[in-house]
């Protein structure tokens, strides 16, 4: 009798431990369980970083930081947690979890550290896709922008212009930009070169879908005469340039769109025009550093005079330098298609750097 009874209390105490241990017992965990276990120790339980542990030799990131607890996306988020600082080129202090948790925990604690972001406004950095050669992006950003731009011209002239632009964000949804570009031009008869028209840009994130990852913003960009008109360097006039932008993701493929007015303030100087511009996007991963290969299209056409509709293609190619992908290069060549062509071709190569992210050479 005693035997059966033990036989029996024996087999419902190995189905226990069996459903248990196939279940995953600590997958009952919640977030601020999992994060007060497994991270807290370093991390510290409000999430600023704990400053007791000595042994640690790298600073920790603010959690309760919104700017850059909202900055990075869940991907990048997933892959330090899973495999550890190192893989992503961070400090090997942070240790991996692969091993630890389970995919589903990982993806709780993840939830549980944005909500140290006590702030309303933030967008999602899973809504910071990538940045195409001409279409303007509707994600704010810290970054700084190196950009060569070499135009063939009809009759026989050639333009380079470096712009070297600087972004900043500017509260939860703005940013600022200021653009300064340099121009050499080369016609049959001669050669000018000096700075262009500098411009400065405020940008405005409208609303943001994080589920259905799409959003949108409003940029003005007011262009300065600071050109050398008289010499070809500019346009002589300022100009305002209202946009509407947008971005939405489609599976792995990312549509961005820019609607943008070019109002210059003397019309003779310079077109009154509008542009269209829709660039799609197709990351071979969710990797930050992978190649991204992009074609905007571009439709503009004058608002006064002749209309002048012109459509431009831009095939390009986006690949990231550092691991992280916060030093990025896009490459890419725009061609006119139909209009009466204002010029052969125009390459484009823009060096993107997230300053805050990392150095420029780690
Ligand atoms: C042994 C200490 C330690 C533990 C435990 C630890 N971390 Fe970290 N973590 C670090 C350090 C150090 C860094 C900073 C690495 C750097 O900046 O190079 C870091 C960085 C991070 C980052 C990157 C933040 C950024 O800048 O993008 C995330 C996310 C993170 N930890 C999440 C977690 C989570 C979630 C847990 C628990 C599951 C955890 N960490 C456990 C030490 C730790």
């Amino acid at each position: 009798m005693m035997e059966k009874h033990l036989g029996r209390g024996l087999c419902l105490g190995s189905v226990l431990i069996l459903l248990l241990g196939g279940t995953g017992w600590s997958a009952s965990l919640n977030g601020p369980a999992l994060y007060a276990k497994e991270c807290a120790s370093c991390h510290s339980k409000d999430g600023r970083g704990s400053l007791e542990d000595t042994t640690l030799t790298v600073p920790l990131p603010d959690f309760t930081d919104c700017s850059s607890n909202s900055s990075a996306s869940t991907s990048d988020w997933n892959d330090v947690i899973t495999n550890g600082g190192a893989f992503m080129g961070l400090s090997d202090q942070m240790p991996s979890f692969g091993e630890v948790l389970s995919p589903e925990e990982i993806r709780t604690v993840i939830t549980y550290v944005r909500n140290f972001c006590q702030e309303e406004g933030w967008p999602s950095g899973d809504l910071n896709f990538h940045k195409t050669l001409f279409t303007s992006k509707a994600f704010p950003e810290n970054e700084a922008v190196l950009k060569q731009e070499f135009l063939k011209g009809k009759k026989g002239t050639k333009e380079w212009t470096t712009t070297l632009s600087h972004e900043q964000r500017l509260g939860a949804r703005g940013e600022w930009e200021l653009s300064l570009p340099y121009v050499v031009k080369e016609t049959r008869e001669k050669t000018t070169a000096g700075p262009g028209d500098l411009s400065l840009e405020y940008k405005h994130v409208l609303s943001t879908h994080t589920e259905k990852r799409a959003l949108t913003a409003a940029a003005l960009e007011v262009v300065f005469p600071s050109g050398d008109h008289d010499r070809g360097l500019g346009d002589g006039t300022f100009k305002f340039e209202p946009s509407f932008l947008s971005a939405i993701a489609l599976h792995q493929f990312v549509l961005q769109n820019q609607i943008q007015a070019v109002l210059p303030l003397d019309d003779d100087q310079a077109d009154r025009q509008m542009r269209y511009r829709l660039a799609g996007s197709y990351p071979t991963s969710l990797l930050r550093h992978d190649l991204v290969p992009s074609l905007e299209v571009e439709f503009r056409h004058n608002l006064q005079g002749e209309s002048n509709e012109v459509l431009l293609l831009t095939p390009q190619l986006y690949t990231g330098l550092r691991f992280r992908g916060h030093v990025a290069l896009r490459i890419g060549a725009q061609i006119p298609i139909t209009g009466t062509d204002p010029f052969h071709y125009r390459i484009g190569a823009a060096l993107v750097w997230e300053y805050l992210e990392g150095g420029l050479w780690w």
